[in-house]
């Protein structure tokens, strides 16, 4: 490897995600293994601008690994978005002699890093952070799996209460723009009818669905909502609609909020944060820039942040004939 680079920053930014911390490990560790120093960024590109920074070692990112959010705090910031604030973030990184930066976070995180290694000729290497897998050259973010089981583990629990009262849940799942959580945890959990963003069937396909079920002796049912979803009615809106027309349905909505954004991160998600913070100093090491390190059917690849930005969205229509088919 060419190495020369000799100081790293890492940085978590926007929506936090349960193994942003290992992926912070993951990147300090391979610095130390490779005798890089390593600067932590706290509050993503707003600390960025102010200069919070701390020395990181191997020893500073122990027992962090199974720890959901992230230690370095995350931010969403406003003032990054202008050339001004990237400028006060530059001159930052050059009093901090840091010549490298790694960013973990989602599409937000990667547009903010194109436009400053573009403007101040800074490498950066991106590694996709977010629950809502909606990053394009990855297989997978950090967080979707986490996310994922715990919203089965909260639709396991609401089919308890939903079986013992025969009762209609509407329960509302993250993943803002993208229907991935709610179609994968829609099937692991077993719902009678998903609504997802991709693709807006209509509520008159939910309310046949709904007839079917009960003439197939279904007494109880869940209807995995994702937030971005289409039809145009929010969650309480459609519980309405539905209440209105199928009479003998005892109806309840639950919003899972931020509950999908915590936790400790499964081991797939560590496993993943730890192959791509090695990566992401490597190809740092190697002289790659605003490149994404993602997940390519189990390898671990480079892809330009751009192509990782305004990628096609990947939408899995198999899934929803599964969930069709296995539904009934
Ligand atoms: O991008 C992650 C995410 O949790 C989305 O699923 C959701 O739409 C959004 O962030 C919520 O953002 P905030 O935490 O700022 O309310």
């Amino acid at each position: 490897m060419a190495n020369t680079i000799k100081k790293i920053g890492v940085l978590t930014s926007g929506g936090d995600a349960p193994g942003m911390n290992a992926a912070i490990r993951a990147v300090v560790r391979a610095c130390s293994f490779y005798n890089v120093d390593c600067v932590g960024v706290y509050r993503g590109y707003q600390g960025l601008m102010e200069g919070d920074f701390e020395e990181l070692n191997a020893r500073s990112v122990r027992n962090i690994i199974n720890k959901g959010g992230t230690f370095l705090k995350s931010a969403r910031s406003m003032e990054f978005k202008t050339v001004e604030g990237r400028k006060r973030a530059y001159e930052q990184l050059t009093k901090n002699n840091i010549d490298a930066l790694v960013v973990i976070g989602g599409d937000g995180t990667f547009t903010g890093g194109v436009y400053f290694s573009k403007e101040f000729d800074l490498p950066i290497v991106g590694i996709p952070a977010t629950i809502d897998n909606d990053i394009s050259g990855t297989d997978f973010t950090l967080g979707y799996d986490t996310a994922l089981n715990t919203v089965v583990d909260a639709i396991d629990k609401i089919r308890d209460t939903a079986s013992s009262h025969n009762r209609l849940f509407f329960i509302e799942v993250m993943g803002r723009d993208a229907g991935d959580i709610a179609l994968n945890s829609g099937i692991g959990a077993g719902a009678e009818e998903i609504l997802i963003p991709e693709e807006d069937e209509g509520v008159e396909r939910m309310l046949e669905s709904l007839r079917k079920s009960k003439m197939s002796g279904k007494l109880s049912s869940i209807i995995v909502v994702a937030e971005g979803e289409k039809s145009g009615k929010n969650i309480f809106q459609l519980a309405e609609y539905v209440e209105e027309h199928l009479e003998d349905y005892d109806i309840r909505v639950s919003v899972l909020g931020h509950i999908q954004r915590g936790g400790r991160p499964s081991c797939f998600d560590r496993v993943l944060a730890s192959k791509l913070g090695v990566g992401a100093v490597e190809a740092l090491l190697d002289g790659d820039s605003k490149v994404m390190i993602g997940l390519n059917h189990q390898h671990v690849v480079r892809v330009p942040l751009t192509v990782a930005i305004n990628g096609e969205a990947k939408y899995d229509k198999e899934l929803r004939r599964v969930a069709d088919i296995t539904s009934v």
